[in-house]
């Protein structure tokens, strides 16, 4: 994983404020965690007033629009602005979320937004996914099975086979939830944490993979997967309304089914 330390004794400084502009009417301050790994200096808040009659509804709008016009070093994910692609995952007003789905007029006063939480920081709002990919390449996201397929080449599901999936496929790996996890928090480096944890279940439930007890038997581990104490931060957090911690339930049952 790469190292992206912090200065010693890091403390997060009160940096910069951009007043809004002259006659603004409807005035939000952004104050947004700013840290620089070139520049030696400890974490820093910056504020930044934005006029609301000239931005657009959604907390992203607002920091693409203080990057374009008022910024230009400030630095974030983002690509569909529609919640699908999770890239514009951060902390908005104490909440793990999706930057494009949040709307301002739902923050009351400051609007404060930070990167997601006990993540390594690349820059400002981008934290260091290294690892949680590496996790996720490790419960291996993929159909397998040894059988050949049928002459017409597609593995079929029946209606009820298919529906079991539902409530997962839609992840789109965001980790607002494993961000939250305070299991994930403490033993990142050995658990998996919910975000993994559901597409490990996502392939466990489908009818067409045939390496079931294979896959049973990289997660049955006390850390991979026992580390999850049904907090239910995961399943609270998630912004496309999933349930991590359920899926999580579901392959210990199969666990214990197969004893
Ligand atoms: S339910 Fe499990 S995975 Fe979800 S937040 Fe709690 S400990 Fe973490
Ligand atoms: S379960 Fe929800 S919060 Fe977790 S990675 Fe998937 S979409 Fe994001
Ligand atoms: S920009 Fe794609 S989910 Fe927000």
């Amino acid at each position: 994983m790469a190292e992206f330390a912090l200065p010693k004794n890091s403390k997060v400084g009160t940096g910069k404020t951009y007043p809004a502009p002259a006659g603004a009417k409807r005035v939000k301050a952004f104050k947004i965690y700013r840290w620089n790994p070139d520049d030696g200096q400890n974490p820093r808040t910056d504020t930044y007033e934005i006029d609301l009659d000239a931005c657009g509804p959604m907390v992203l709008d607002a920091l693409i629009k203080i990057k374009n016009e008022v910024d230009t070093t400030l630095t974030f994910r983002r690509s569909c602005r529609e919640g699908i692609c999770g890239s514009c995952a951060m902390n908005i007003d104490g909440k793990n979320t999706l930057a494009c789905l949040k709307a301002i007029d739902e923050i009351k006063g400051d609007a404060k937004v930070s990167p997601l939480p006990h993540m390594e920081v690349v820059k400002d709002l981008v934290p260091d996914l290294n690892q949680i990919y590496a996790q996720y390449r490790m419960v291996e996201p993929w159909l397998k099975s040894d059988s050949p397929p049928p002459p017409d080449r597609e593995r079929r599901q029946s209606v009820e086979e298919r529906a079991k999936l539902d409530g997962l496929w839609e992840c789109i790996l965001c980790f607002c939830c494993s961000t939250s996890c305070p299991s994930y928090w403490w033993n990142g480096d050995r658990y998996l944490g919910p975000a993994v944890l559901l597409q490990a279940y996502r392939w466990l439930a489908d009818s067409r993979d045939e390496h079931t007890g294979q896959r049973l038997d990289q997660l049955d581990d006390p850390f991979r997967l026992y580390r999850c104490h049904t907090i239910m931060n995961c399943t609270n957090t998630c912004p496309k309304g999933l349930n991590p911690a359920k899926a999580i339930g579901e392959i210990k049952q199969m666990m214990v089914a197969r004893r």
